[in-house]
C-alpha cells in the first residue's frame, strides 16, 4: 500500500545543512497500524511530511497504491491528499470560524459533494462518535477530547487509505488519549486503513501491530 525507499531530507539553515532522514525505508500494509517513536527532534514530524506531501524529500521514492507521490506537482497532491490521505495532530487544527459539523463536512465540500450530502456523512460519523450533541459548537466550546474527536471525524469522513497521525493523543489525559486511541485503530481494523501514528506512548506504541524507531537518521523496527 506505502511503500518507501530511501528517502533523505536535509533542511538548509543559516548553519548549513541539516540532515535530517537518510535512506529511510518503510513498507506500509492495508488495515496495518504502525507506530513511529524516537526521541525529540529525531525528524518523526518531517517523516510524516514528507509521507503526507506537505513537503518534498531530497531524493528516494514513496509509492502510494502504486502512484509514485515522490514525483506528483504540487496540483495533484493536492487532489491525492484530499482523496487518500487523513492527517491528526498533536493540536486539533479545527478552522476556529465553523462548527464541529461543518469542520467534519468540509473535505467533503472539497470534494465537490453536495451540502446535503455532507451534512449527512458528518452527522452520522459525529453520532458514531457520539458528539451529535456538540455538532453546532464551535472549536473553541468543545473539550480537548472533543475537539480532538472532531479532528478525527475529519481525517476519516472522505474515507482515506492513509492516515497520518502525529501524536494525536498528546494534549489529551489518559483516559480521553485511550478513547482517540481505541478509535483510530478500530478504524484501521474495520475500515482497512493504514496508520501511522508517531507517539511518545509505550504503552500505545505496544498496542499497534508494528512499532518502527528514528534514531541517528534512521528507521529501524523493533522487536517486539
Ligand atoms: N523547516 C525546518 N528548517 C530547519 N530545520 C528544521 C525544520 N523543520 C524541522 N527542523 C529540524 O529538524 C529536526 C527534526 O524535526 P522534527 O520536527 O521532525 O522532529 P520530531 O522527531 O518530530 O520531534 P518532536 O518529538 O519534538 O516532535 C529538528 O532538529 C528540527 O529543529
Ligand atoms: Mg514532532
Amino acid at each position: 500500500m506505502l511503500c518507501v525507499t530511501n528517502l533523505c531530507k536535509s533542511y538548509t539553515t543559516p548553519q548549513g545543512n541539516l540532515e535530517i532522514l537518510k535512506s529511510v525505508n518503510l513498507e506500509v500494509d492495508k488495515a496495518s497500524f504502525i507506530a513511529i517513536v524516537g526521541e525529540s527532534g529525531s525528524g518523526k514530524s518531517t517523516l510524516l511530511q514528507l509521507l503526507g506531501t506537505l513537503d518534498y524529500a531530497d531524493s528516494g521514492e514513496i509509492f502510494l497504491n502504486d502512484i509514485a507521490i515522490h514525483n506528483l506537482p504540487e496540483n495533484k497532491l493536492a487532489t491525492l491528499r484530499n482523496q487518500h490521505i487523513g492527517f491528526i495532530y498533536q493540536a486539533h487544527h479545527l478552522i476556529p470560524e465553523l462548527t464541529a459539523l461543518e469542520n467534519v463536512m468540509l473535505p467533503l465540500l472539497i470534494q465537490g459533494k453536495s451540502k446535503k450530502y455532507a451534512q449527512e456523512k458528518a452527522l452520522t460519523l459525529l453520532q458514531q462518535l457520539k458528539l451529535e450533541k456538540r455538532a453546532t459548537h464551535i472549536p473553541a466550546h468543545l473539550s480537548g477530547g472533543e475537539a480532538q474527536r472532531v479532528a478525527v471525524a475529519r481525517a476519516i469522513i472522505t474515507k482515506p487509505t492513509l492516515i497520518l497521525a502525529d501524536e494525536p493523543t498528546g494534549n489529551l489525559d489518559e483516559s480521553t488519549a485511550t478513547t482517540v486511541f481505541d478509535m483510530i485503530l478500530q478504524l484501521c481494523k474495520s475500515e482497512g486503513v493504514a496508520v501511522i501514528m508517531v507517539t511518545h506512548s509505550q504503552a500505545f506504541a505496544e498496542s499497534c501491530d508494528h512499532v518502527y524507531k528514528l534514531s541517528q537518521h534512521q528507521l529501524s523496527k523493533q522487536v517486539s
